[in-house]
C-alpha cells in the first residue's frame, strides 16, 4: 500500500531578482503577473524545480534520490516533509514525517541540544515521557554528551547534522526523510547512520534518500529515482538507474568538446559522447587452473582473466577492474589494478591485461561482471560493459559461510610455543 503519493506535482520559484531593475521593469513584472497564465505554466521570470512528478511510495520501501546538483532532489523531500507547497498537483502523506534536510532545520538555535531533543518530540506528536525514556539513547547516537546543553547556535554544522540525525532516527516517524545533508557528518559518522538507516529499513520504516554516494544509494535502496532538470526521469532497480544517471549525466558532460593530446603532442578537438571512444574494452575471457577458456570454475580453483582492450587516443595511467555481481545485483567482488597504486606506464594501444587469482573464493553461484577502462582518479571510465561477462561457480573446496578464503593449517608439534618476542621488538 502506497504511504507516499505524489499526483502531477510542480513546484515553481522565481529566478533571483536581486538585480537593479528599474521601477519600470518591476511594474511590468508585477502587471505580467496579476493576469490569468494558463494552469501548469511558469510565468515568464519563473522555473520548475519540480515538474509533474506522478511519483507512490509503497510502506516500508526505502527509496532513492539521485541526480545532478539543483534537479529538484531536496525540493521533492521539502513538499513530503511540508517544508514548502506544491503550485499544481496534490501530495498524500499517510503517517507523521521526520526529516533531516538542511543543516539545522527544525531546531531553535537559542535553545539547547537538551530543549531541542523535547521541542522537536513535542512537534512530531510525541509525549513528554516518551521522550524523556528515548533521550539517552538519542543523545548516545549523536555522541554530542558534551555539548547537550550548549544552544545550537553554537553547534559545528556537523554537530547539527549529529543531533538531527541522532533524533530524526529514534523518534519512529511513518516516513523518514534523509537528504545529502549527512554528508557534512565525519566519515565515522556517515557510517554510522548509513548503519542505522539499514535498521529502520529493516524495520519496515519508509525512507526518502538523497544521495550523491552511489555505493550507498545501491546498498541501502530498494528503488531508485532519478530526478533531471525537475522531472522524474526514471525510478527503479537501484542498477538500472544509477546506470542511467552515470550514462546520461557524466556522458552528457564528457560529450562537450575536449582536448585530447594526439602522439605529435599536438592538441586535438575529440568529440567523446560515448563509451569506447578513447578506449574499449574488446573482450574479457575466464582460463581455469589448466590454462582452458571456461566459463565455469569450482570455488578454490585458480582462476585466470584476460581482458581484450584497445585504444584510440594515448592513455596514461589507466586502470582496468572488474565487478562482480550475484543475480540478485550485489557487489561480491571487485578486482582491480589500481589497488597496489602503481601506474601502469606506456600502455600498448592494443593488448592484454591479465588477473591471476589464486584459489577463487567467491561460493558456488552464477556471477555477473562489469568489466571498466578508466583513468585514475577520473569518475567516467573510457568504457564500461556492465553485466556483460558471465562466471558461474562451482562447488568445490567446499566450507559453510559467504566465501572461501585460502588457507594452510598445521598441527603443532606439542613442545612448541608461541614466540612473541619477535627479532625486531627491543623490551626496556
Ligand atoms: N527557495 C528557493 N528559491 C528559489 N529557487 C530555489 C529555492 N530552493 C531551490 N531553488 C531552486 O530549485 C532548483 C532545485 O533545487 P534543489 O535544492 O531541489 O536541488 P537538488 O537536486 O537538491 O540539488 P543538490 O544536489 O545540489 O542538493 C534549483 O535550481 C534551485 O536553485
Ligand atoms: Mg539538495
Amino acid at each position: 500500500m502506497s504511504i507516499v503519493v505524489l499526483d502531477k506535482v510542480s513546484k515553481t520559484y522565481r529566478l533571483s531578482r536581486l538585480g537593479s531593475k528599474s521601477i519600470r521593469e518591476e511594474m511590468a513584472r508585477m502587471m505580467k503577473n496579476l493576469l490569468p497564465s494558463s494552469k501548469g505554466q511558469a510565468g515568464s521570470d519563473e522555473f520548475y524545480a519540480l515538474k509533474e512528478v506522478d511519483l507512490a511510495i509503497e510502506r516500508g520501501e526505502t527509496v532513492g534520490f539521485i541526480g545532478p546538483n539543483g534537479s529538484g532532489k531536496s525540493t521533492l523531500l521539502k513538499l513530503l516533509a511540508r517544508i514548502i507547497y506544491p503550485n499544481h498537483g496534490k501530495i498524500m502523506v499517510g503517517g507523521s514525517v521526520a526529516s533531516l534536510i538542511e543543516v539545522g532545520a527544525g531546531f531553535h538555535p537559542e535553545l539547547t541540544g537538551r530543549e531541542n531533543i523535547f521541542l522537536y518530540g513535542s512537534i512530531m506528536g510525541m509525549k513528554k515521557a516518551e521522550v524523556v525514556k528515548k533521550f539517552d539513547r538519542i543523545v548516545a547516537f549523536s555522541e554530542m554528551e558534551k555539548f547537550i546543553d550548549t544552544p545550537v547556535k553554537r553547534y559545528s554544522s556537523g554537530m547539527y547534522v549529529r543531533l538531527g540525525f541522532a533524533v530524526a532516527a529514534h523518534i519512529n516517524p511513518a516516513v523518514l526523510l534523509v537528504d545529502e545533508v549527512l554528508a557534512v557528518g565525519d566519515a565515522n559518522f556517515q557510517s554510522k547512520c548509513q548503519q542505522r538507516i539499514e535498521e529502520l529499513r529493516r524495520g519496515g520504516m519508509t525512507i526518502a534518500f538523497v544521495s550523491h554516494d552511489m555505493p550507498a544509494v545501491e546498498r541501502l535502496c530498494d528503488r531508485v529515482a532519478f530526478i533531471s532538470k525537475g522531472q522524474l526521469r526514471a525510478i527503479g532497480k537501484p542498477q538500472d538507474v544509477i546506470s542511467l544517471y552515470y550514462n546520461e549525466v557524466l556522458f552528457a558532460k564528457k560529450s562537450s568538446t575536449h582536448l585530447a593530446q594526439n602522439n605529435t603532442g599536438l592538441a586535438i578537438e575529440s568529440k567523446t559522447s560515448l563509451y569506447g571512444q578513447e578506449a574499449e574494452i574488446l573482450s574479457v575471457k575466464f582460463y581455469n587452473g589448466d590454462g582452458q577458456e571456461t566459463d565455469t570454475i569450482a570455488m578454490g580453483e585458480n582462476l585466470t582473466v584476460r581482458l581484450h582492450y584497445r585504444t584510440y587516443t594515448p592513455i596514461d595511467d589507466p586502470v582496468f577492474e572488474m565487478l562482480f555481481y550475484s543475480p540478485d545485483d550485489r557487489l561480491y567482488s571487485h578486482l582491480t589494478t589500481a589497488i597496489n597504486g602503481e601506474a601502469i606506464n606506456s600502455l600498448p594501444d592494443e593488448g592484454m591485461v591479465e588477473f591471476d587469482c589464486r584459489e577463487f573464493g567467491l561460493s558456488p553461484g552464477i556471477y555477473k561482471i562489469d568489466g571498466i577502462f578508466s583513468k585514475r582518479g577520473s569518475v567516467a571510465p573510457y568504457d564500461l560493459k556492465p553485466r556483460q561477462y558471465i562466471l558461474k561457480v562451482l562447488p568445490g573446496k567446499s566450507v559453510r559461510g559467504m566465501f572461501y578464503m585460502p588457507q594452510q593449517w598445521r598441527l603443532l608439534p606439542p613442545n612448541e610455543t608461541i614466540n612473541v618476542q619477535s627479532a625486531d621488538t627491543n623490551f626496556v
